[in-house]
């Protein structure tokens, strides 16, 4: 099925064509046919590395009326900048299986990088998907599933608009390990290329942005590695042909960082935008656009109608979500520069265009405080995010929730006058140097709530868990003490004094490939890290009760203890971000029910995983290949396929109560048909523009222009152009069929029809209220022949199409319920180009886990 080949899709897909952005569009050609070539071409190319504010800016185009662009990370929070919010990483956030605080974390980042003044914000992060567990920036995403991986971006999502912010669905795609995603910076000629059959990318990568553009993402970052052999942001089958044409992407596709590798082939190729707009060398002003796309489209090498559309679809983004409004998004005076931070100082005063020549200072930091406060103070909301992210996995002897007063009455030696505490490991206590002594978190010292690189933030504090164990034990019955190192003496108990509960910290952490820690981006192995294991070997040698926190990226070898009796409880706390004490502390002390449940699969090893679970950490040649050969059997579908049995399945946590299922009913909404409506035809036609190509008079540097070095202005510095245009791509010449998978955004809108409604009654049979996650998986058919080509299709055991949280009250029962739609319950026939609903019985099993799901049904 692989060939290693993307093939040509040209010409790129005009946006304008849904109902939902008409108006923003109308708008948007108002603007853009006020604009001249060169200020198209500043809407498409950022100013340069640090050339202004944030990590990206465009330059803008004032005299048609519209603002430069700030672009700032990430997923997580707003990098760079002070007073706000470090949030709980994504991971954390598909722990919690909640949607309704996926929505108001998203609300909460869009809020505040509106009042920092950032235009566009980089995330959330939906690829890397999770294909491998050690991969470096796992975290930044929701979990190793397309389906919550899709629910939780497109709720974020939905929360970061809703306040006017510009979201951006990162990274497209199939950028599922650091090592070598690019070229340079891994000393290889070539990026790696992420080799995928046509299925696996619909099934499972493509999963999450369809689902992002469904709810209208306004941008989708193209991302640095190659796919079939073609740059993510040259590949026109992936940008025209997938994302614009099938997913009827409307917004604006911006490069990742020096991800673009080509000039006019990308622009061909439906790259709208180049970010950070420098080339090929980081702030060396040299780009691949900005004057070398003003000449492109003078000299005929890109057409007029690409660059007019590749300024249009930014324009009607900004318009769609209301950033023409000025009191929310006031545009920049001089002396009042929005952004009113900068990424480049923590100092009041500083430069504007720190990259370039232009010293003067001017204030660049107002340190706008963006965190709420009162009852609307962020941190809140972060904290209940991070207790309800956090997965207990292990209880032994119901020893959690602990009392204020010591462990559970059971646990209790009555001789002693105290109850004796020990807290061990150093991600139990702070930094001495602060949460943010290593540059973009790069380092695992001290406690752990965030992994590393661009998806990390500025800690404006971290409640590290010492300090709330110490503000929540009663200190008249409770005697800590604390043991903050990992290198513990054997006799330790000799040393410190034997102890009636002994709460143990370990780590496991990773990031972002341009930074490292002890050699690590990925994650090679998936053991605890910096002595974890010996650590709580040790502690538990001579502690009856012993209680294991896990601050981790993903998931977490707990092999070489899990067993030992005297491990009685397991918390996965995964990435907290500021509050993680008090979030932790939530849930030790039961004033949270224990409601996060697994968003990865915790193995027993790493083969576990299977073949493509290991990262590529050898390169297997000048442009690393790596065959996406397992198809869709990553995580647990891996486990389940092969009868692994993991440690703790995906899905799978304990509450301090206890759930059963009964009434499982399945109602059919709308009958099984095999295909999808047709395409419905467009109801509105693209905005037009004159495609007189502009007189080349119009692109040169106005006399007397003060250019800054290494800045990116579109001008140029005459006009003899010649008339050589540059060849287009192979395959430019044959327009490519529209794909009957298409026709609204998301993809075709009967592909979102409901078809079955699933229900059933949760009841809690304990004796305090508790949050339940209904999980809903799907098996297909067996024996499906393709529609196409006749041969057997194969499925996964079991694959997640739905979840909801409740919260239910002890004793008492409530009825879930989780639509099933079209597109849940196809595959992609990669002959007809389309989903698919198979012949024959579906089974439709509900449970807490996907290995727990008591009830099945058929369809
Ligand atoms: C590279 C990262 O891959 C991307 O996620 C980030 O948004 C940009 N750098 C900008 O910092």
């Amino acid at each position: 099925p692989m060939d290693g080949l993307s093939p040509p899709w040209y010409p790129s897909p005009k946006g304008g064509t849904y109902l939902q952005w008409q108006k923003s569009y109308l708008m948007a050609a108002t603007l853009v046919s006020k604009m001249s070539l060169v200020e198209k071409v500043n809407v498409t190319t950022g100013t340069g590395w640090a050339s202004d504010l944030c990590v990206g800016n465009t330059a803008g185009a004032f005299d048609a009326g519209f603002p430069p662009l700030c672009l700032q990370d990430g997923p997580l929070g707003i990098r760079f900048a002070d007073h706000a919010t470090a949030w709980p990483a994504g991971i954390t956030v598909g722990a919690t299986w909640n949607k309704d605080l996926m929505y108001k974390r998203g609300r909460g980042l869009g809020l505040e990088h509106r009042l920092k003044g950032v235009n566009v914000m980089l995330g959330p992060a939906m690829g890397p998907l999770g294909r491998m567990p050690g991969g470096g920036r796992n975290w930044e995403g929701f979990g190793s599933d397309p389906v919550l991986q899709g629910i939780a971006a497109a709720q974020t999502i939905r929360g970061i608009q809703d306040e006017g912010v510009i979201a951006t669905a990162k990274h497209y795609i199939a950028n599922e390990q650091e090592h070598f995603r690019q070229a340079g910076e891994w000393e290889l000629p070539h990026a790696i290329s992420s080799n995928i059959d046509d299925r696996t990318l619909h099934e499972l990568y493509l999963w999450p942005f369809a689902d992002s553009i469904r709810v209208g993402v306004g941008s989708v970052m193209c991302s640095y590695n190659m796919v079939n052999s073609s740059s993510a942001c040259s590949n026109s089958k992936l940008l025209n042909g997938v994302l614009k044409d099938e997913l009827g992407f409307q917004g604006f596709v911006q490069s990742d960082w020096l991800a673009q590798r080509s000039g006019v082939a990308s622009a061909l190729a439906g790259l709208d935008m180049t970010m950070p707009g420098d080339g090929l060398i980081w702030a060396d002003g040299q780009s691949l656009w900005g004057p070398r796309l003003t000449e492109a489209v003078l000299n005929g090498s890109v057409p007029i109608e690409r660059i007019n559309d590749m300024a249009l679809r930014t324009v009607a983004v900004w318009y769609q979500l209301g950033q023409d409004n000025q009191t929310l998004f006031p545009i920049p005076l001089e002396g009042n520069p929005r952004p009113n931070f900068s990424s480049w100082t923590n100092d009041k005063m500083g430069h504007l265009h720190e990259s370039t020549d232009d010293d003067t200072m001017v204030v660049v930091n107002n340190f706008t405080d963006v965190q709420g406060d009162g009852k609307n103070f962020h941190g809140r909301l972060a904290q209940e995010i991070a207790a309800e992210g956090t997965v207990l996995v292990k209880n032994g002897d119901n020893i959690l929730p602990l009392s204020p007063s010591g462990g559970p009455e059971h646990t209790r030696d009555r001789r002693r006058a105290k109850y004796n505490v020990g807290v061990f490991g150093e991600d139990a206590g702070p930094n001495p140097k602060g949460p943010n002594a290593c540059a973009d978190r790069s380092c695992n010292d001290f406690t752990l709530a965030s992994g590393w690189g661009s998806g990390a933030v500025e800690f404006p504090f971290l409640t590290p868990p010492i300090e709330a164990l110490e503000s929540t034990f009663d200190l008249d019955q409770v005697q800590i003490t604390q043991v903050l190192t990992n290198d513990l003496p054997d006799d330790w108990s000799a040393v410190h004094g034997t102890q009636d509960l002994c709460i143990v910290f370990i780590t496991s952490d990773a990031g972002e490939g341009f930074a490292s820690w002890n050699h690590i981006t990925d994650r090679i192995d998936l053991y605890p890290q910096k002595g974890g294991d010996d650590l709580v070997k040790k502690v538990a040698a001579s502690c009856a009760n012993t209680i294991v926190i896990v601050h981790a990226v993903g998931a977490v070898i707990l092999e070489r203890w899990i067993d030992l009796p005297n491990v009685k409880a397991v918390v996965l706390a995964n990435l907290p971000g500021e509050e993680s004490g008090n979030a932790l502390a939530d849930v030790l002390f039961g004033r949270v029910d224990a409601s996060g449940r697994l968003p990865y699969t915790v193995g027993k090893s790493l083969s576990d995983y299977g073949p493509g679970g290991k990262i590529m950490a050898k390169p297997n040649g000048v442009a690393p290949q790596q065959d996406f050969n397992e198809g869709l059997l990553i995580d647990y579908r891996h486990f389940d396929a092969n009868s692994i049995t993991p440690r703790y399945e995906f899905g799978f946590g304990l509450s301090y109560t206890t759930f059963t299922f009964s009434d499982l009913k399945l109602k059919t909404l709308k009958p099984k048909t095999p295909l999808p409506s047709p395409r419905p035809n467009a109801t509105v036609l693209p905005p037009t523009f004159s495609t007189l190509i502009p007189d080349p008079e119009t692109a040169v540097f106005p006399a007397g222009f003060r250019k800054l070095k290494n800045y990116i202005y579109p001008y140029l510095d005459n006009s003899t152009i010649k008339h050589e245009p540059y060849p287009y791509p192979p395959g430019y010449n044959t327009a490519q069929p529209l794909s009957p998978a298409g026709g609204g955004e998301g993809g075709n809108p009967s592909l979102y029809d409901e078809h079955v409604s699933v229900s059933v009654n949760v009841t809690n049979t304990g004796k305090r209220t508790g949050k339940q996650v209904v999980q809903v998986y799907v098996s297909f058919p067996s024996d499906v022949a393709d529609v196409s080509t006749g041969r057997k299709i194969d499925f996964p055991v079991r694959a997640l199409r739905g979840f909801e949280k409740a919260e239910i009250n002890a004793t008492e029962t409530t009825t879930v319920e989780v639509n099933l739609t079209r597109k849940d319950l196809s595959y992609w026939s990669v002959g007809r180009q389309n989903w698919v609903m198979p012949d024959g019985e579906f089974t439709v099993a509900v449970g807490a886990s996907s290995r727990d799901l008591p009830l099945q049904g058929s369809w």
